[in-house]
């Protein structure tokens, strides 16, 4: 029999501040409901400018982390598409943090939001060719399209950390899985901007089509998927769009005049993923994007909320990146899959959260490192996690754990 290789832990971390929807709405003198309903958005993660993608992802990965695992973890890889470095990987810093043995090797991935995947799937392979062996993957991002823009809504900011091993206790990674790459221009940023270009209407025109173009390849690839599997995962930018892509998808299926094989079967399955759905965005909902992670803390949250998932269903996730790659991978739940996951951390985070104002969270927006050079030194108390931004240096990062906190993983 083969070895399962998949996710073994996950955890993710959301800065400690965040915006009311609502209230946000009224300040841009839009009707609420749009950002609630329309968008279905309610709250926002916002980061301090003192809280970049490294601190994010160092405190996402800490927890799940045990002092064996840094022996035998080979590799660290980061996907991000909110670097501060052109160069150095992100990953250097959280393999330094997280104390993770000298012999391992860390890289960066970038392709937008699909790049967690990618870096997912490079894991997976690693691990099935080596079982003893494990790798970290953290997605760490900050979403941001700037005050008052029509992405403004859609902006986010958190991290999620997976540790891949043999024998997961999560999710067990299938091995054949599909991908797709079509070049456009949705949404994309050159190095000389702030903020990222986007065709707001077109990008989620093509997320339907691209999610509609996969299925019909995964149907005639996987003859048993619209009957094995019972959740259908998505990249949630926001959190109507997967459902956006469920209703294109359906008037697809019920207004061709070409025949589509398995119709009726597909339109059941798409009966079931709506039922699943509304658990699996609990989390994006009062997060917003994090671009390469929301896939996976839409996971999280369908682990968590969805009481009829038990030991052996199988899930099929679409991960998609502006540009654009998207894939379409499987998994299956392990037993006792609930029990390894930190809910009660999760749910403390979100209790010690803040509401910023809306003038907080526009003054914090427009503050930004300053790109002199010379030293800057930074204290612990903006952040909740355990590492924070301590010092740059002539234009080089250092973090540091609290003194208070300096304790192993929760694992
Ligand atoms: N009550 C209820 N609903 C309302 C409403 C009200 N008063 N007013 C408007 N709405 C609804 C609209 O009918 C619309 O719903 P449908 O899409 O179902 O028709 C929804 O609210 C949004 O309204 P608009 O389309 O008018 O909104 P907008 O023009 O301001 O733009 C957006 C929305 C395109 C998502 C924009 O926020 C944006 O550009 N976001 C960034 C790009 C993005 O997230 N694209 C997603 C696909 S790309 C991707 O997935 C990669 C990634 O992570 C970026």
């Amino acid at each position: 029999m083969k070895t399962k290789v998949g996710i073994d832990r996950i955890h993710f971390y959301i800065p400690p501040q965040y915006v009311d929807m609502e209230e946000l709405a009224q300040a841009r003198k839009i009707d609420p409901a749009k950002f609630t309903i329309g968008i279905g958005q309610s709250q926002m993660a916002v980061t301090d400018y003192k809280q970049d993608i490294v601190t994010l992802a160092i405190n996402a990965a800490l927890p799940i982390i045990s002092k064996e695992d840094r022996d035998i973890i080979d590799q660290v890889i980061v996907a991000t598409e909110s670097s501060f470095d052109y160069s150095k990987a992100a990953s250097i810093y959280l393999h330094e943090a997280l104390k993770i043995n000298r012999f391992a090797r860390s890289y960066e991935i970038k392709e937008a939001c699909y790049a967690g995947t990618a870096a997912l799937q490079a894991a997976v392979d690693y691990v099935r060719l080596r079982p003893k062996r494990k790798v970290l993957v953290v997605t760490t991002d900050i979403a941001r399209y700037g005050l008052a823009s029509s992405g403004e809504a859609t902006q986010g900011a958190g991290a999620v950390a997976m540790l891949i091993t043999a024998d997961p206790a999560i999710l067990a990674i299938e091995e054949e899985s599909i991908a797709y790459t079509d070049n456009q221009f949705d949404f994309w940023r050159p190095q000389y901007d702030t903020y990222p270009r986007v065709d707001g209407k077109f990008s989620t025109d093509l997320y339907n089509q691209t999610f509609l173009n996969l299925m019909e390849e995964v149907g005639e690839r996987k003859p048993d998927f619209w009957d094995a599997y019972q959740v259908q995962l998505f990249h949630l930018p926001f959190t109507k769009m997967g459902r956006k892509a469920i209703k294109n998808y359906r008037q697809y299926l019920s207004n061709s005049t070409d025949k589509i094989s398995d119709t009726d079967q597909k339109l059941k399955a798409l009966d079931l993923w709506e039922k699943h759905y509304e658990h699996a965005i609990e989390y994006s909902r009062n997060i917003g994007n994090i671009y390469t992670g929301s896939l996976y803390l839409g996971l999280i949250s369908l682990l968590n909320y969805d009481q009829s998932l038990k030991e052996g269903d199988k899930i099929s996730l679409f991960s998609y990146g502006s540009g654009a790659v998207a894939e379409c991978f499987f998994g299956e739940l392990q037993d006792g899959f609930r029990e390894a996951i930190l809910f009660k951390e999760i749910e403390s985070m979100f209790q010690k959260r803040r509401k910023l104002s809306i003038e907080e969270y526009e003054e914090l927006y427009l503050k930004s490192i300053e790109t002199s050079d010379g030293i800057i030194e930074f204290d612990p108390s903006v952040h909740e996690g355990e590492f924070y931004l301590a010092k740059i240096d002539n234009h080089r990062r250092y973090y540091k754990q609290k003194i208070s906190h300096q304790n192993d993983s929760k694992m």
